[in-house]
């Protein structure tokens, strides 16, 4: 059984994690309607993974006998001011949620409930990975210069096979 503070914090980060979701959906299709098709594509399918975080969180909060609260999401931006800025704006988005899933733990140990403390691990270490992939993709944008997005574009998803290749 989760305590109150516990399901309400697991229910902030149900909306903090379908808001990512939608935010790098409106990316992905800003950089789609572009022309961009593999930086639009690496956002599609991080869009879905961030769908999965919170249907992740959805899921645990019903099984431990709370009540996983849908929200309204707050509509994400329509237009972006150019690839560098849009990337700074996943890094930043990235480590405010590893604060939230960090303010959860904290929150865990307070209420004793290393149950959760135990299961939102796998939630701190995703947010290790999200950061890092964010800053290899500024530091590659950084050497290629927002001049070559052709290439940049052309060599995104090679980037996530390198890591997924580095983590298995
Ligand atoms: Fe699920 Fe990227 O935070």
């Amino acid at each position: 059984m989760l305590t109150k503070k516990v399901e309400e914090a697991l229910v902030s980060q149900i909306m903090k994690e379908g808001y990512s979701s939608n935010l790098y959906l409106a990316m992905a299709s800003w950089t789609e309607s572009e022309g961009l098709e593999g930086i639009s594509k690496w956002l599609y399918i991080q869009a879905d993974e961030e769908r999965l975080h919170m249907l992740k969180i959805v899921h645990y909060v019903n099984e431990r006998g709370g009540k996983a609260v849908i929200p309204a999401f707050e509509k994400p931006p329509i237009e972006f001011s150019g690839v560098k800025p849009m990337f700074d704006k996943v890094l930043a988005h990235e480590e405010f949620i590893s604060t939230s899933i960090n303010d959860i733990v904290a929150v865990c140990e307070a209420e004793k409930d290393f149950t959760t403390q135990n299961w939102i691990q796998w939630f701190v270490n995703e947010q290790i990975q999200e950061e890092k992939s964010s800053r290899a993709i500024l530091d590659k944008l950084k050497i290629l210069g927002e001049g070559n997005l052709y290439l940049f574009d052309r060599d995104i998803l090679s980037l996530r096979k390198a890591e997924a290749g580095a983590e298995s």
